[in-house]
Order: structure tokens, then sequence, then C-alpha cells
């Protein structure tokens, strides 16, 4: 990682803002990107290498190919774009009363991220660089009241699969990675049925995995340009069970959200 350029987003909370530490610590050069400028700066002011904050709202596709230019014109290159952000819902489908949640997910989600790899990819093919993808174990298989996300991080999976074979011979290289629940924002800030945030954290957050515990193993699987990187043992096993009883994966399933973790 050590003087490598990387694009980041989602820098501004939760995995992201630990993501950025860690690569900082590492040696990364940064180009952080969020909404929040102020929670930008205050990240930048914390790190001990060089970095640069770019606030805009990913949902704005056409602006985009923005990041990439401000990054070239920056740091003169790209090696690798870390495509974090994200944002939740938390409702059953039969009570969700704003269907516009549906499509909010899917933008930030899937088409903020594919927009942002395809304007990131002429960079990437010229440093031999790397796509690194924060999906989800929702992206693998199907979870009661994440209807719209487990869509959105399945699409994400897709698109991805297919770019990766697409690069094959490039030098270019594709990380999944699917966490299992972490602590950050994002179940407070997650859309509930009518669309609004929740505002309290459905979750037992002493019995999940940190932000930094998190972004450690991430790092790993990124710096080794792993495929895939699965969040937890039961993300591991479901995997293989699923092949073999689906019907126990959808019990576990809905149990983790019962259990809220
Ligand atoms: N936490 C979990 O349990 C969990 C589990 C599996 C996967 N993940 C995935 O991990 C990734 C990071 O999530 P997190 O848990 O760290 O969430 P978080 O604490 O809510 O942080 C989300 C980040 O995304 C940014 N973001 C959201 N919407 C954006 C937009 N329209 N434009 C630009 N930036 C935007 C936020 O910044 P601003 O608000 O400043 O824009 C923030 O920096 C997501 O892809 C999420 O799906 C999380």
């Amino acid at each position: 990682m050590d003087g490598e350029v990387v694009l980041l987003t989602g820098a501004s909370e939760g995995i992201g803002r630990a993501l950025a530490k860690q690569l900082s610590a590492k040696g990364a050069r940064l180009m952080l990107v969020a909404r929040n400028q102020a929670r930008l700066d205050t990240l930048i002011a914390e790190l001990p290498g060089e970095a640069v904050a770019f606030a805009l709202d990913l949902t704005e596709l056409d602006r985009l190919s923005e990041l990439i230019a401000a990054t070239l014109a920056h740091y003169g290159r790209l090696d690798r774009l870390i495509l974090n952000a994200g944002i939740t819902m938390w409702s059953r489908v039969e009570d969700l009363t704003d269907l516009s949640v549906l499509e909010r997910v899917m933008r930030v989600n899937y088409l903020a991220t594919a927009h942002l790899a395809h304007a990131a990819l002429p960079a990437l093919k010229q440093s031999r660089g790397h796509y690194a993808v924060v999906s989800s174990l929702t992206g693998l298989t199907g979870v009661p009241t994440r209807s719209g996300y487990c869509a959105s991080k399945h699409a994400v999976m897709g698109f991805f699969d297919a770019l990766r074979i697409e690069l094959r011979g490039t030098g270019v290289d594709v990380t999944l990675l699917c966490p299992d629940f972490v602590v950050t924002q994002t179940h407070k800030r997650a859309m509930g049925a009518d669309g609004q945030a929740l505002g309290e954290t459905p979750m037992q957050e002493s019995k999940i995995m940190t932000a930094d515990a998190c972004a450690a193993q991430m790092i790993k699987a990124i710096e080794k340009r792993q495929r895939l990187w699965l969040g937890s043992a039961r993300g591991r096993l479901g995997r293989w069970l699923k092949l073999l009883a689906p019907g126990l994966i959808d019990a576990l399933a809905a149990r983790a959200i019962e259990r809220r973790r």
C-alpha cells in the first residue's frame, strides 16, 4: 500500500472511516469521498499520511468522472478504487409505504458504484490497478427486512463478477468484500417502511464486529487482491450450506434478524 493512490468512497463514517485510517497508516495516498465535507475534514486532520477530500453525492451520476479527474490531477495516477459507500433499509416488503426506498438503495449501492467503476476503468488499466468493492453477505443470500438492500448487493456482485472476467489479461483485479453485521452508523440511518431514518440501531451492537476489526480484515484481503472475502464463519459456512440445504440458510438468515446479530 505504501505510496499507492487509493480513491475511497464512504470515507466519512463507519467502515470507510476505519479503512481510511488504516490505509493512511500503511502509507497510502488517499482521495476520500462522501457528502459530509466537515466529517471528511476532521478525518483528514487525524490521518498520518497525505489525503484529499472530495465532497460529492454519489447519486449525481454525471459528476462521478470528476472524482477520477481530481485524483489524476492531484496524484497523477490511481492504483485502487475502494467502492464502499452504501445505505440500507429495514422493513418487511408488505409493510413498505414508501416504495422509493427500493430505488434510493439501488441508486447509491448499485448504480453509483457501477458508474464510478466505469469512469475509473482507463486509469486502473493504466496502473494495472484494483477494484475493491464492499458488498455484503446479503449480496449472496436473501435476508428478511432487507429486500431492497439484498437486491442492490446482488446487483453489485453480478456486475463485478462480470467485469472481472472482462478484465482478464489486463492486470486489473476485482475483490468483492462481504461483511457480516458491523457496528457503524448504517443501522441508525437505515430507511424504515416510510422511507425515514430509523434513528436508533435495531442491532445488538455489543455482539457484532467493530468497524476497525472489519477494516483490518478487509485490508488483508485487498492487499492480496483476493477474489472474495467473507466476513464471518457463518458467512463462509453458509456459502456451502446454501447449495446443500437452502432452507437451513433461510432459517439462519431469519434468526440473525430476529436476534439482531
Ligand atoms: N455495517 C454493516 O453491518 C454492514 C454490513 C455489510 C456491508 N456493509 C456495507 O459496508 C459499506 C459501508 O457501510 P457502513 O456500515 O460503514 O455505513 P455508514 O457508517 O452509514 O457509512 C456509509 C458511508 O457512505 C457514505 N454515503 C452514503 N450515501 C452516500 C451518497 N449518496 N454519496 C456519497 N457518499 C455516501 C456516507 O457518507 P455521507 O453520509 O457523508 O455521504 C458514509 O461515509 C456499505 O456499502 C454497506 O452496505 C455494512
